[in-house]
């Protein structure tokens, strides 16, 4: 017989209410919110001017202009920022291959010398590099390794950040990369982390396609989910990668499995892998160099997000997406760094921010959604993240700068 000893009865705690007042502004991207991220202008970051902001560690209790703030409030311990700095919803990079081991910066001086990304993947290097130095690698190494990198973004006011598996290809060293972001999300609680399991990202060397294939959507896919180790699965659907059938193979076990999808799509050729995307309801469609007006239209008409990484297109010496048309024809458009050894290797978010105004045409909005609410919506956040209301999550960056636009005014800080 279990004895039974008395309950305490646990008050719920009171939040610690903390606020910054007199920001230059506080940016809300409240327009932004309410046009679902679509057709832009650039007062739609909806800026408070000498505004203040009350908070708890989880959650916003007030935004506003300083001056009409509550006086249930006017007790709260406050920094005043002397109208010298400006807060806005904190960064999201969307998109990143954060875990791997190993350097492709021979690699690297090669394709500046002229030899093209294909014809080093064809000789056996490229992302293979990658998965051999990740594979050799232990848990321990790669999370040091990403932790470093994490940090870093951090720097940039990048508070959420999607990492992908795919530098593993097969299920022991895939598992091993997934459970590095666990780690990850346990040692830095003030990031915020999301897993994509990204087994389709090359073909392993010492097996066939099918077998290959057949163990992720029978093995790893459904061990994945019952582990909670990724809340995306992700496809490079390419030539000389993916094929469209094969892609939309593995997308299917993975909805199945009840895991959200991404695809890498339409990035060294068209394979209409935006259409697929937009068709399966993927969260986002990313790359999008060699998008055809058909996966355009596609993007445009569906919930699916445009991710463009302008980082890539530039460390590969391509032309950069078209994005004044996505965003014309009504697509939601993400920017992102891609960051991973081989076609972007930057953390910078900012930096792909200033490619985003000077090479892609894009306004202020659309910049500031493009890392906030649109790259919430890519990783099925915006309902907490992206944008600043009351009873969303505390989740905002005090900038260094009295206006968001220094953010990518300055170039590469
Ligand atoms: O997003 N496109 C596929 N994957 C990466 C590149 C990976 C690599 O070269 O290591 C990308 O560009
Ligand atoms: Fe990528």
């Amino acid at each position: 017989m279990t004895k039974k000893t008395g309950t305490t009865k646990k008050s719920p705690a009171t939040p610690v209410l903390s606020a910054f007042t007199h920001a230059s502004y506080v940016y809300t991207g409240e327009m932004i919110r309410k046009k679902d991220g679509r057709k832009l202008e650039p007062a739609d970051v909806s800026a408070v001017e000498d505004g203040a902001i009350v908070f708890d560690q989880k959650k916003i209790h007030w935004i506003g202009p300083a001056r009409e703030l509550p006086k249930i409030y006017k007790s709260v311990k406050a920094t005043d920022l002397k109208r010298k700095q400006a807060i806005m919803p904190g960064l999201i990079d969307s998109h990143t291959h954060l875990v791997f081991a190993g350097s492709r910066a021979q690699e690297f001086a090669r394709r500046c010398a002229g030899a093209t990304y294909q014809e080093i993947a064809d000789e056996g290097g490229g992302i293979l590099t990658t998965v051999n130095a990740t594979r050799e690698a232990s848990e321990a190494e790669l999370f040091e390794l990403a932790l470093k990198r994490a940090l870093i973004a951090y720097r940039y006011g990048i508070r959420t950040i999607e990492c992908k598996s795919g530098y593993g290809l097969d299920h022991d060293a895939e598992m091993k990369c997934l459970k590095v972001v666990k780690h990850l999300r346990e040692a830095l609680p003030q990031m915020t982390f999301v897993s994509t399991y990204l087994g389709a990202h090359a073909f392993p060397k010492d097996r066939r396609r099918t077998e290959y294939i057949d163990e992720m959507v029978r093995k790893t896919i459904p061990e994945v989910a019952e582990k909670s180790l990724a809340e995306f699965c992700d496809v490079f659907i390419d030539e000389g990668y993916y094929s469209i059938e094969e892609g939309e193979r593995v997308l299917r076990a993975a909805k199945k499995a009840g895991i959200k999808t991404k695809v890498h799509a339409d990035e060294l050729a068209n394979t209409e892998s935006a259409h697929l995307a937009a068709k399966l309801g993927a969260n986002s469609a990313d790359h999008l160099l060699k998008i055809s007006d058909y996966g355009v239209e596609s993007l445009a008409e569906s919930s699916t997000v445009a991710t463009l990484l302008p980082g890539t297109a530039l460390y590969l010496k391509e032309n950069f997406a078209p994005a004044r048309d996505l965003l014309d024809k009504g697509a939601k458009v993400a920017i992102a760094t891609d960051f991973n050894p081989g076609t972007c290797y930057s953390l910078n978010l900012p930096l792909m921010m200033n490619l985003s105004a000077l090479y892609m045409k894009m306004n202020s909005a659309e910049i500031f959604a493009g890392v906030t609410y649109s790259a919430a919506c890519a990783l099925g956040l915006e309902a907490t993240k992206g944008t600043l209301d009351v009873g969303m999550d505390s989740d905002f960056v005090v900038l260094p700068y009295d206006c968001f636009e220094e953010m990518y005014y300055r170039l590469g800080w």
